[in-house]
């Protein structure tokens, strides 16, 4: 195979796991990653790549830092234009600024129009693949697919079923929710680099009908990821309680239907019992961290150290517009905060794991995308660590690798985005 493009500069991969192994152990520095075909050749030494792919196009990138492009695992693209709403927590918050904002996706015009401006915005933050939640509109997640695909762009997106404690012109039925699911499975699942999750929005907004009907359709399409959200807040948790009075706990709500797997995400998984965790480690599923959603709507500290140290699958998300940043960069920067106050400090290869890698495996992903690697498909961002002046003055005094890019983890927003590559093209 013919390398169409050569980036040089210090390219970084992950041969292990940073939180299993000594983070800067399991992260490996190389000089330059060929790629060509939508996949990546070849990474390694500069001088040997030259060699091997003589006829590739060369980009110099002295400084900067290459990788993976980022992988945000839990993502609402409706929610776009009212990211940033002031002052309320969950319940008040998705009654004011969200349900009303969502009931406007059943103009199929408004939704491409929306569709858009996030695959633009995100991507101009080096945002590659994203897993998102749509409305309850079929619409929206024709709009959002077809965007993708336009792009040559891997996301993962469904329906969102709610059929209770939601406006009349957001809710489906239970019959209706499944109908329009495996319609658009039918329709979109598999085609080019898209994919679909089977979308519960979260128990309080669906009857124990439809949950079932949710848990029967995954158990016809087992190869879909199904995504909701779990124990985010303390509110919340005692409203699930009343709801499912039957039930253990509020993971038990989607466990009786069907809704616990492997291929499960579930946003937030804050306030968990020891029975949650246990069961939740035991299947596989993926945990979905969203430090800036959870202090933005005052959620609380997802236990980062504890869940890893317990064996959990964990990725990382700005949660899109409860997250108060379209940034991956931004993220990180929240879920070291997070960290520093439960005592427990992320280091910068652990932080860009859970961005990449991290959540491309809560994905099931892991193998075709968020590493740099011979034979992954060729999405990479390239960043540079003297992007402002404050980030610039910061990085010069590095005496080390990781001490170089700290700051632009902590400080960087979409001016550290130098170039992004999405299927081996340059967006
Ligand atoms: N729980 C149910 N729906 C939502 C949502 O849209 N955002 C957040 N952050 N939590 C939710
Ligand atoms: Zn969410």
């Amino acid at each position: 195979m013919q390398a169409e493009t050569i980036l040089i500069g210090q390219v970084l991969s992950f041969s292990g796991h940073p939180f299993h192994l000594d983070p800067e152990e399991a992260a490996q520095i190389d000089e330059a990653v060929a790629f060509g075909d939508g996949k990546i050749l070849a990474v390694g030494n500069e001088t040997t790549l030259l060699a091997q792919f003589p006829e590739a196009q060369v980009t110099r990138h002295p400084g900067k830092l290459i990788l993976a492009g980022f992988v945000d695992a839990h993502v609402h693209y409706p929610q776009t234009a009212m990211i940033a709403s002031w002052g309320k927590r969950l319940i008040d918050w998705l009654n004011s600024y969200t349900f009303p904002e969502e009931g406007k996706f059943g103009d199929p015009a408004y939704a491409v129009e929306i569709a858009s401006r996030y695959l633009d915005l995100t991507a101009a933050h080096g945002t590659t693949t994203m897993c998102s939640f749509c409305t309850i509109h079929p619409e929206s997640v024709d709009a959002f697919f077809q965007a993708a695909q336009a792009r040559g762009q891997r996301v993962v997106a469904g329906k969102t079923c709610m059929d209770r404690n939601a406006p009349d012109f957001l809710r489906d039925t239970a019959q209706s929710a499944y109908d329009q699911s495996k319609a658009l499975i039918g329709k979109w699942h598999g085609a080019d680099r898209i994919s679909y999750a089977i979308t519960p929005r979260f128990s309080p907004t669906s009857t124990p009908a439809q949950l079932e009907a949710m848990g029967a359709l995954w158990a016809e399409h087992p190869d879909c990821l199904m995504q909701t959200h779990l124990s985010e807040q303390t509110d919340e948790i005692e409203w699930v309680r009343s709801l499912f009075p039957e039930t253990r706990d509020y993971l038990d709500t989607y466990e009786q239907f069907g809704l616990l797997g492997a291929r499960g995400l579930y946003g937030h998984a804050i306030h968990l019992e020891q029975r949650e965790r246990d069961q939740l480690r035991e299947h596989g599923a993926g945990l979905v961290h969203c430090p800036t959603s959870n202090t933005f709507i005052g959620s609380g500290l997802f236990d980062m150290a504890g869940l890893m140290a317990e064996g959990q699958r964990i990725g990382l998300a700005t949660d899109t517009g409860g997250g108060s940043s379209f940034s991956m960069l931004r993220t990180m920067a929240a879920a070291y905060e997070i960290g520093q106050l439960r005592g427990t400090p992320l280091h910068a290869a652990q932080l860009i794991w859970l961005a990449t890698q991290g959540s491309a495996e809560t994905l099931h992903m892991g193998d075709v995308i968020g590493n740099l690697s011979p034979g992954k498909e060729a999405d990479l961002v390239v960043l540079d660590l003297a992007s402002t002046p404050a980030i610039a003055q910061r990085s010069e005094r590095a005496e080390t690798l990781w001490e170089a890019v700290f700051p632009t983890l902590m400080m960087g927003d979409d001016r550290a985005i130098a170039e992004v590559w999405i299927g081996g093209r340059r967006v």
